[in-house]
Protein backbone atom coordinates (compact mmCIF):
# COMPACT_ATOMS: atom_id res chain seq x y z
CA UNK A 1 0.00 0.00 0.00
CA UNK A 2 1.11 3.40 -1.13
CA UNK A 3 1.65 6.36 1.73
CA UNK A 4 2.23 8.61 -0.57
CA UNK A 5 0.55 11.92 0.55
CA UNK A 6 -2.84 12.89 -1.64
CA UNK A 7 -1.90 16.17 -2.78
CA UNK A 8 1.62 18.04 -3.99
CA UNK A 9 4.17 18.57 -1.04
CA UNK A 10 7.78 19.05 -1.83
CA UNK A 11 9.64 20.44 0.82
CA UNK A 12 13.09 21.43 0.52
CA UNK A 13 16.03 18.70 2.49
CA UNK A 14 16.97 19.49 5.42
CA UNK A 15 20.24 20.23 4.72
CA UNK A 16 18.78 23.03 2.37
CA UNK A 17 16.78 24.35 5.01
CA UNK A 18 19.88 24.61 7.09
CA UNK A 19 22.23 25.85 4.34
CA UNK A 20 21.19 29.94 4.74
CA UNK A 21 23.71 32.71 4.89
CA UNK A 22 22.98 34.56 7.97
CA UNK A 23 24.70 37.75 6.43
CA UNK A 24 21.76 37.87 4.06
CA UNK A 25 19.25 39.03 6.07
CA UNK A 26 22.19 41.83 7.03
CA UNK A 27 23.00 42.92 4.39
CA UNK A 28 18.99 43.22 2.88
CA UNK A 29 19.04 45.50 5.25
CA UNK A 30 21.66 48.03 3.41
CA UNK A 31 19.04 49.56 1.04
CA UNK A 32 21.22 51.01 -2.45
CA UNK A 33 18.88 53.97 -3.77
CA UNK A 34 19.90 53.61 -7.71
CA UNK A 35 18.46 57.00 -8.06
CA UNK A 36 21.19 58.43 -5.58
CA UNK A 37 22.23 62.20 -6.08
CA UNK A 38 25.63 60.65 -5.10
CA UNK A 39 27.39 57.72 -6.98
CA UNK A 40 27.90 54.60 -5.24
CA UNK A 41 31.15 53.89 -3.47
CA UNK A 42 30.85 50.17 -2.59
CA UNK A 43 33.41 48.96 -0.02
CA UNK A 44 31.88 45.76 0.48
CA UNK A 45 32.69 43.41 -1.82
CA UNK A 46 35.64 41.22 -1.48
CA UNK A 47 36.34 40.99 -5.37
CA UNK A 48 39.64 43.11 -6.24
CA UNK A 49 38.37 43.46 -10.16
CA UNK A 50 35.53 45.37 -9.53
CA UNK A 51 37.12 49.09 -9.49
CA UNK A 52 39.45 48.18 -12.91
CA UNK A 53 42.58 49.07 -11.07
CA UNK A 54 43.46 45.59 -10.23
CA UNK A 55 44.35 43.11 -13.15
CA UNK A 56 45.34 39.96 -14.04
CA UNK A 57 48.87 39.54 -15.46
CA UNK A 58 49.20 39.42 -18.99
CA UNK A 59 50.53 36.06 -19.06
CA UNK A 60 48.11 34.39 -17.21
CA UNK A 61 45.84 35.66 -19.75
CA UNK A 62 48.36 34.27 -22.30
CA UNK A 63 49.01 31.27 -20.67
CA UNK A 64 44.77 30.43 -20.76
CA UNK A 65 44.42 31.48 -24.47
CA UNK A 66 47.26 29.64 -25.44
CA UNK A 67 45.67 26.09 -23.97
CA UNK A 68 42.59 27.01 -24.93
CA UNK A 69 43.76 27.11 -28.27
CA UNK A 70 45.53 23.24 -27.77
CA UNK A 71 42.02 21.70 -28.21
CA UNK A 72 43.67 19.87 -25.43
CA UNK A 73 42.01 20.70 -22.57
CA UNK A 74 38.62 20.74 -22.99
CA UNK A 75 37.56 17.27 -21.42
CA UNK A 76 36.96 16.25 -18.13
CA UNK A 77 40.07 16.76 -16.00
CA UNK A 78 42.43 14.13 -15.04
CA UNK A 79 41.21 12.63 -19.00
CA UNK A 80 43.86 10.72 -19.17
CA UNK A 81 42.68 7.79 -16.70
CA UNK A 82 40.24 5.37 -18.83
CA UNK A 83 37.84 5.72 -15.60
CA UNK A 84 38.24 7.85 -13.51
CA UNK A 85 37.37 6.75 -10.12
CA UNK A 86 38.90 9.94 -8.29
CA UNK A 87 38.98 13.80 -9.39
CA UNK A 88 41.11 15.92 -7.37
CA UNK A 89 42.46 17.45 -10.97
CA UNK A 90 45.36 16.91 -13.24
CA UNK A 91 48.41 15.52 -12.58
CA UNK A 92 50.45 18.78 -14.29
CA UNK A 93 47.87 21.23 -12.62
CA UNK A 94 48.46 19.23 -8.60
CA UNK A 95 52.12 18.81 -9.70
CA UNK A 96 52.55 22.35 -10.14
CA UNK A 97 50.51 23.82 -7.33
CA UNK A 98 52.67 20.76 -4.92
CA UNK A 99 56.09 22.49 -6.59
CA UNK A 100 54.56 25.62 -5.37
CA UNK A 101 54.24 25.83 -2.42
CA UNK A 102 56.66 22.73 -0.90
CA UNK A 103 59.11 23.61 1.72
CA UNK A 104 61.82 21.51 3.27
CA UNK A 105 59.30 21.66 6.53
CA UNK A 106 56.68 20.75 4.86
CA UNK A 107 57.18 18.57 1.71
CA UNK A 108 54.07 18.22 -0.73
CA UNK A 109 54.08 16.34 -4.32
CA UNK A 110 50.99 15.94 -6.75
CA UNK A 111 49.12 13.46 -4.72
CA UNK A 112 48.83 15.77 -1.70
CA UNK A 113 46.88 18.06 -3.51
CA UNK A 114 43.22 18.21 -4.24
CA UNK A 115 41.78 21.15 -6.50
CA UNK A 116 38.45 22.36 -6.06
CA UNK A 117 35.69 25.20 -6.86
CA UNK A 118 37.55 27.77 -5.63
CA UNK A 119 38.98 28.04 -2.39
CA UNK A 120 35.19 27.96 -1.05
CA UNK A 121 35.05 24.47 -2.56
CA UNK A 122 38.80 23.78 -0.63
CA UNK A 123 37.46 25.13 2.32
CA UNK A 124 34.12 22.79 1.53
CA UNK A 125 36.14 19.57 0.86
CA UNK A 126 38.37 20.38 4.37
CA UNK A 127 35.09 20.46 6.38
CA UNK A 128 33.15 17.89 4.96
CA UNK A 129 36.29 15.18 5.16
CA UNK A 130 37.13 16.51 8.97
CA UNK A 131 33.84 16.86 10.64
CA UNK A 132 30.73 14.50 11.19
CA UNK A 133 27.14 15.85 11.72
CA UNK A 134 27.14 16.11 15.53
CA UNK A 135 30.47 17.30 16.23
CA UNK A 136 32.17 20.90 16.34
CA UNK A 137 34.83 22.99 14.71
CA UNK A 138 36.43 26.08 16.11
CA UNK A 139 35.80 29.36 14.04
CA UNK A 140 37.48 32.50 14.40
CA UNK A 141 35.67 35.36 15.53
CA UNK A 142 35.59 37.74 13.83
CA UNK A 143 35.89 35.30 10.52
CA UNK A 144 34.69 35.19 7.15
CA UNK A 145 30.75 33.86 7.30
CA UNK A 146 31.45 30.70 5.00
CA UNK A 147 33.24 29.12 7.95
CA UNK A 148 29.71 28.87 9.77
CA UNK A 149 27.52 28.28 6.86
CA UNK A 150 29.45 25.15 5.43
CA UNK A 151 29.10 23.84 8.97
CA UNK A 152 26.02 24.80 10.00
CA UNK A 153 24.24 23.47 6.51
CA UNK A 154 26.11 20.31 7.64
CA UNK A 155 24.44 20.02 11.49
CA UNK A 156 27.91 20.80 12.52
CA UNK A 157 28.14 23.20 15.62
CA UNK A 158 30.09 26.40 14.94
CA UNK A 159 32.15 27.52 17.99
CA UNK A 160 33.53 30.56 17.77
CA UNK A 161 37.31 31.66 19.52
CA UNK A 162 37.45 35.19 20.15
CA UNK A 163 40.33 37.32 18.34
CA UNK A 164 41.28 40.00 20.37
CA UNK A 165 41.73 43.52 18.65
CA UNK A 166 44.68 44.44 21.05
CA UNK A 167 46.07 48.13 21.15
CA UNK A 168 46.20 48.27 16.99
CA UNK A 169 48.73 51.78 17.23
CA UNK A 170 51.42 50.68 19.42
CA UNK A 171 51.14 46.95 18.77
CA UNK A 172 49.90 46.39 15.24
CA UNK A 173 51.21 43.73 14.77
CA UNK A 174 49.43 41.94 17.78
CA UNK A 175 46.06 42.90 16.43
CA UNK A 176 42.89 40.44 16.10
CA UNK A 177 45.50 37.34 17.96
CA UNK A 178 43.60 34.61 19.00
CA UNK A 179 42.51 34.46 22.33
CA UNK A 180 44.18 31.04 23.62
CA UNK A 181 42.55 30.54 26.52
CA UNK A 182 38.97 31.13 25.75
CA UNK A 183 40.18 28.56 22.72
CA UNK A 184 40.80 26.09 24.70
CA UNK A 185 37.61 26.57 26.76
CA UNK A 186 35.45 26.04 23.76
CA UNK A 187 37.43 22.28 23.00
CA UNK A 188 35.52 19.20 23.85
CA UNK A 189 35.30 15.56 23.24
CA UNK A 190 33.07 16.52 20.14
CA UNK A 191 35.80 18.75 18.71
CA UNK A 192 36.85 17.88 15.12
CA UNK A 193 39.51 20.57 14.37
CA UNK A 194 40.21 24.69 14.57
CA UNK A 195 40.53 26.67 11.91
CA UNK A 196 42.84 29.36 11.26
CA UNK A 197 42.72 32.37 8.56
CA UNK A 198 45.92 34.25 8.16
CA UNK A 199 46.13 36.56 6.99
CA UNK A 200 42.30 37.46 7.97
CA UNK A 201 39.58 38.41 6.00
CA UNK A 202 37.90 40.82 7.83
CA UNK A 203 40.71 41.79 10.18
CA UNK A 204 43.53 42.27 7.54
CA UNK A 205 45.65 40.94 10.13
CA UNK A 206 49.40 38.72 9.63
CA UNK A 207 50.12 36.65 12.83
CA UNK A 208 53.55 36.40 14.15
CA UNK A 209 55.60 33.26 13.69
CA UNK A 210 55.41 33.19 17.59
CA UNK A 211 51.49 33.10 17.55
CA UNK A 212 51.32 30.48 15.51
CA UNK A 213 53.29 28.43 16.97
CA UNK A 214 51.11 29.14 20.19
CA UNK A 215 48.10 28.23 18.36
CA UNK A 216 49.97 25.03 17.01
CA UNK A 217 51.17 24.22 20.40
CA UNK A 218 47.03 24.03 21.54
CA UNK A 219 46.27 21.74 18.59
CA UNK A 220 49.13 19.49 19.54
CA UNK A 221 47.98 19.20 23.43
CA UNK A 222 44.53 18.60 22.15
CA UNK A 223 45.44 16.20 19.26
CA UNK A 224 43.16 18.60 16.88
CA UNK A 225 44.13 19.02 13.31
CA UNK A 226 43.72 22.15 11.73
CA UNK A 227 42.54 24.17 8.63
CA UNK A 228 44.47 26.59 7.79
CA UNK A 229 42.73 29.31 5.51
CA UNK A 230 45.83 31.25 3.60
CA UNK A 231 43.78 31.71 0.20
CA UNK A 232 45.56 35.26 1.01
CA UNK A 233 49.28 34.06 1.51
CA UNK A 234 52.05 36.44 0.63
CA UNK A 235 49.45 39.47 0.32
CA UNK A 236 51.20 41.37 3.27
CA UNK A 237 52.41 45.11 3.79
CA UNK A 238 56.11 45.74 4.10
CA UNK A 239 57.53 45.20 7.65
CA UNK A 240 54.75 41.59 7.96
CA UNK A 241 55.92 38.45 7.04
CA UNK A 242 54.02 35.34 5.97
CA UNK A 243 53.93 31.79 7.23
CA UNK A 244 52.60 29.13 6.23
CA UNK A 245 51.35 27.09 8.59
CA UNK A 246 52.09 23.87 7.87
CA UNK A 247 56.13 24.67 8.01
CA UNK A 248 55.93 25.59 11.34
CA UNK A 249 54.85 21.92 12.80
CA UNK A 250 56.37 18.52 12.45
CA UNK A 251 53.24 16.98 14.34
CA UNK A 252 50.27 18.60 13.74
CA UNK A 253 48.41 17.57 10.81
CA UNK A 254 46.79 20.30 8.79
CA UNK A 255 44.71 20.99 5.58
CA UNK A 256 45.69 24.17 3.92
CA UNK A 257 43.67 25.67 1.56
CA UNK A 258 44.06 28.58 -0.97
CA UNK A 259 43.68 29.26 -4.67
CA UNK A 260 44.10 31.83 -7.13
CA UNK A 261 41.33 34.03 -6.63
CA UNK A 262 43.74 36.94 -4.48
CA UNK A 263 46.76 36.40 -5.04
CA UNK A 264 46.42 36.37 -8.81
CA UNK A 265 43.52 38.46 -8.77
CA UNK A 266 41.23 36.32 -10.52
CA UNK A 267 38.35 35.18 -8.36
CA UNK A 268 36.29 34.53 -10.81
CA UNK A 269 38.31 31.38 -12.52
CA UNK A 270 37.18 29.36 -9.67
CA UNK A 271 40.18 27.36 -9.18
CA UNK A 272 41.39 26.33 -5.41
CA UNK A 273 43.22 23.54 -3.74
CA UNK A 274 43.70 21.77 -0.36
CA UNK A 275 46.92 20.62 0.29
CA UNK A 276 47.28 17.87 2.62
CA UNK A 277 50.52 18.17 5.53
CA UNK A 278 50.60 14.56 7.15
CA UNK A 279 54.20 14.01 8.10
CA UNK A 280 53.15 10.91 10.66
CA UNK A 281 50.33 9.46 8.75
CA UNK A 282 47.62 10.42 10.80
CA UNK A 283 45.70 11.41 7.75
CA UNK A 284 46.06 8.72 6.24
CA UNK A 285 42.08 8.19 6.07
CA UNK A 286 41.20 12.08 5.70
CA UNK A 287 43.81 11.75 2.43
CA UNK A 288 41.42 9.26 1.35
CA UNK A 289 38.66 10.54 2.11
CA UNK A 290 39.32 13.68 0.77
CA UNK A 291 39.85 12.04 -2.82
CA UNK A 292 36.61 10.13 -2.35
CA UNK A 293 34.97 13.60 -1.79
CA UNK A 294 36.17 15.02 -4.68
CA UNK A 295 34.76 11.96 -7.35
CA UNK A 296 31.01 13.50 -6.34
CA UNK A 297 31.66 16.55 -8.20
CA UNK A 298 34.67 16.96 -10.50
CA UNK A 299 37.04 20.49 -9.79
CA UNK A 300 36.86 23.42 -11.68
CA UNK A 301 37.81 24.14 -15.19
CA UNK A 302 39.88 22.03 -17.47
CA UNK A 303 41.22 25.29 -19.46
CA UNK A 304 42.54 27.45 -16.02
CA UNK A 305 43.78 23.90 -14.38
CA UNK A 306 45.78 23.58 -18.04
CA UNK A 307 46.88 26.87 -17.66
CA UNK A 308 47.79 26.46 -13.51
CA UNK A 309 51.38 25.39 -14.14
CA UNK A 310 52.07 28.70 -16.01
CA UNK A 311 50.02 30.96 -13.70
CA UNK A 312 51.70 29.81 -10.75
CA UNK A 313 55.07 29.68 -12.26
CA UNK A 314 55.68 31.99 -14.83
CA UNK A 315 53.81 34.78 -13.44
CA UNK A 316 56.43 37.60 -13.25
CA UNK A 317 57.32 38.75 -9.14
CA UNK A 318 56.60 42.27 -10.25
CA UNK A 319 53.06 41.44 -10.77
CA UNK A 320 52.51 40.37 -6.86
CA UNK A 321 55.32 43.23 -5.58
CA UNK A 322 52.56 45.71 -7.49
CA UNK A 323 49.67 44.48 -6.05
CA UNK A 324 51.04 44.95 -2.74
CA UNK A 325 52.34 48.35 -3.73
CA UNK A 326 48.98 49.55 -4.60
CA UNK A 327 47.11 47.64 -1.34
CA UNK A 328 50.03 49.88 0.57
CA UNK A 329 48.87 53.32 -0.89
CA UNK A 330 45.38 52.80 -0.10
CA UNK A 331 45.93 51.85 3.59
CA UNK A 332 48.73 54.62 4.17
CA UNK A 333 47.10 57.34 2.32
CA UNK A 334 43.44 57.74 3.12
CA UNK A 335 42.08 54.64 5.29
CA UNK A 336 43.37 55.04 8.77
CA UNK A 337 46.72 55.54 10.32
CA UNK A 338 46.56 58.40 12.13
CA UNK A 339 50.54 58.50 12.99
CA UNK A 340 51.22 58.70 9.12
CA UNK A 341 48.42 60.12 7.96
CA UNK A 342 46.18 63.13 8.86
CA UNK A 343 43.10 62.06 6.87
CA UNK A 344 43.70 58.13 8.33
CA UNK A 345 39.78 57.66 9.24
CA UNK A 346 40.77 57.39 13.07
CA UNK A 347 40.87 61.22 12.78
CA UNK A 348 36.88 61.28 12.58
CA UNK A 349 35.63 61.19 15.92
CA UNK A 350 33.54 58.37 16.94
CA UNK A 351 35.52 55.91 14.44
CA UNK A 352 38.82 54.23 15.19
CA UNK A 353 40.63 52.06 13.13
CA UNK A 354 42.67 49.00 13.49
CA UNK A 355 45.79 49.02 11.60
CA UNK A 356 46.29 45.94 8.84
CA UNK A 357 48.86 44.30 7.27
CA UNK A 358 47.74 42.42 5.09
CA UNK A 359 44.92 41.38 2.53
CA UNK A 360 42.61 43.54 1.77
CA UNK A 361 40.70 44.51 4.68
CA UNK A 362 40.49 46.63 7.68
CA UNK A 363 38.39 46.64 10.38
CA UNK A 364 36.66 49.72 11.99
CA UNK A 365 35.68 50.42 15.32
CA UNK A 366 32.38 52.45 15.73
CA UNK A 367 32.16 54.18 19.45
CA UNK A 368 28.41 53.87 19.25
CA UNK A 369 27.99 56.17 22.80
CA UNK A 370 29.48 58.81 20.64
CA UNK A 371 26.15 59.37 17.95
CA UNK A 372 23.61 60.31 18.95
CA UNK A 373 20.86 58.53 17.14
CA UNK A 374 22.63 55.27 15.64
CA UNK A 375 22.09 51.89 18.03
CA UNK A 376 24.70 49.48 16.30
CA UNK A 377 26.78 48.83 13.56
CA UNK A 378 24.00 47.52 11.14
CA UNK A 379 22.69 51.09 11.76
CA UNK A 380 25.69 52.75 11.19
CA UNK A 381 25.72 51.31 7.74
CA UNK A 382 22.16 51.40 6.91
CA UNK A 383 22.46 55.10 7.56
CA UNK A 384 25.97 55.68 6.01
CA UNK A 385 24.50 54.46 2.16
CA UNK A 386 21.27 55.85 2.55
CA UNK A 387 22.61 59.52 3.41
CA UNK A 388 26.05 58.79 1.37
CA UNK A 389 25.55 56.04 -1.19
CA UNK A 390 28.95 54.54 1.03
CA UNK A 391 28.28 51.12 0.91
CA UNK A 392 29.93 48.97 4.24
CA UNK A 393 29.59 45.80 5.60
CA UNK A 394 28.56 46.17 9.12
CA UNK A 395 30.82 43.90 11.60
CA UNK A 396 27.72 41.84 12.63
CA UNK A 397 27.81 40.03 9.10
CA UNK A 398 31.25 38.60 10.74
CA UNK A 399 29.84 37.57 14.34
CA UNK A 400 31.15 41.37 15.43
CA UNK A 401 29.04 43.91 16.34
CA UNK A 402 29.84 47.56 16.35
CA UNK A 403 32.47 47.38 13.83
CA UNK A 404 32.35 47.66 10.02
CA UNK A 405 34.31 45.97 7.22
CA UNK A 406 36.32 48.34 4.78
CA UNK A 407 37.62 46.48 1.68
CA UNK A 408 40.46 48.85 0.61
CA UNK A 409 40.88 47.61 -3.09
CA UNK A 410 39.29 50.80 -4.68
CA UNK A 411 41.42 53.39 -5.99
CA UNK A 412 42.76 55.67 -3.96
CA UNK A 413 40.91 58.64 -4.84
CA UNK A 414 37.57 56.37 -4.60
CA UNK A 415 38.97 55.46 -0.85
CA UNK A 416 39.38 59.49 -0.36
CA UNK A 417 36.03 60.39 -1.47
CA UNK A 418 34.56 57.76 0.78
CA UNK A 419 36.49 59.06 3.83
CA UNK A 420 35.33 62.31 2.90
CA UNK A 421 31.52 61.05 3.26
CA UNK A 422 32.01 59.00 6.24
CA UNK A 423 33.53 62.35 7.93
CA UNK A 424 30.59 64.47 7.30
CA UNK A 425 28.40 61.71 8.10
CA UNK A 426 29.91 61.12 11.61
CA UNK A 427 29.98 65.24 12.28
CA UNK A 428 26.17 65.25 11.37
CA UNK A 429 25.57 62.09 13.98
CA UNK A 430 28.20 63.18 16.22
CA UNK A 431 26.74 64.09 20.02
C1 LIG B 1 39.13 34.10 4.07
C2 LIG B 1 38.55 33.61 2.78
N1 LIG B 1 38.58 32.28 2.51
C3 LIG B 1 38.06 31.80 1.36
C4 LIG B 1 37.49 32.62 0.43
C5 LIG B 1 36.88 32.02 -0.81
O1 LIG B 1 37.71 32.15 -1.91
P1 LIG B 1 37.22 31.72 -3.38
O2 LIG B 1 36.70 32.94 -4.04
O3 LIG B 1 38.46 31.19 -4.06
O4 LIG B 1 36.18 30.68 -3.23
C6 LIG B 1 37.44 34.01 0.66
C7 LIG B 1 36.81 34.91 -0.30
O5 LIG B 1 36.59 36.07 -0.10
C8 LIG B 1 37.99 34.52 1.87
O6 LIG B 1 37.97 35.82 2.17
Amino acid sequence: MSTRPSTWNVPASRVAKNAHNPIRQIVDKLKVDPNAEKDLISLALGDPTVFGNFNVDDSCNEAVIRNLQTFKANGYPPAHVLIMLKSPGTEQARAAVAEKFNHPDSPLTARDVILANGCSGALDLAINVLCTEGQNMLIPRPGFSLYENLAVSRFIEAKFYNLVVGDSYFNPERSWEADLEHMESLIDDKTACILVNNPSNPCGSVYSEQHLRDILALAEKHHLPIIADEIYCDLVFKGNHFYPMATLTKEVPILSVGGLAKKYLVPGWRVGWVTVHDRNGILKEVHEGILNLSQLILGPCSIIQAALPDILHNTPQEFHDKTIEQLEVCEMAYSLNTKISEEGISQIPGLTAVVPQGAMYMMVGVNIADFKDIKDDVEFTQKLVAEENVLCLPGQCFGYPNFFRIVITPPADRLKEAYERMKQFCARHHV
